[in-house]
């Protein structure tokens, strides 16, 4: 199991999200909700729009486009017209350092 470093927990404050493009995955979302770190795949399951541009709100994001939500969580679509959940990786937080765990 590899692990990958994503970004500094400083450059993700409480309330907000971070955009991370990293080689041989999809664009990443960094969440801090509350201090507590998730990631999920960037583009929304229902077209191409960033979720890190959306808006979040009691742990979830609002996609821009069609305003479908989204657990940050969980990744599961909450509203239409999203039905297919966003990807979710397990975070491990380690010396102020945001990393997922890659399983391949
Ligand atoms: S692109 Fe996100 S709801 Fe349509």
């Amino acid at each position: 199991m590899d692990m990958v470093s994503v970004c500094k927990t400083d450059e993700v404050a409480p309330g907000t999200s971070l955009r991370v493009e990293i080689d041989g995955l999809p664009p990443l979302a960094v969440f801090n909700v509350d201090d507590e770190f998730f990631v999920i795949d960037d583009t929304c399951t229902h077209g191409d729009a960033s979720l890190c541009d959306g808006e979040i709100e009691d742990g979830q994001v609002e996609c821009p486009w069609h305003n479908a939500r989204f657990c940050i969580k969980t990744g599961k679509a909450l509203t239409f017209p999203a039905v297919v959940p966003q990807k979710t990786y397990v975070v491990r937080v380690l010396d102020g350092t945001v990393h997922i765990e890659k399983n391949d």
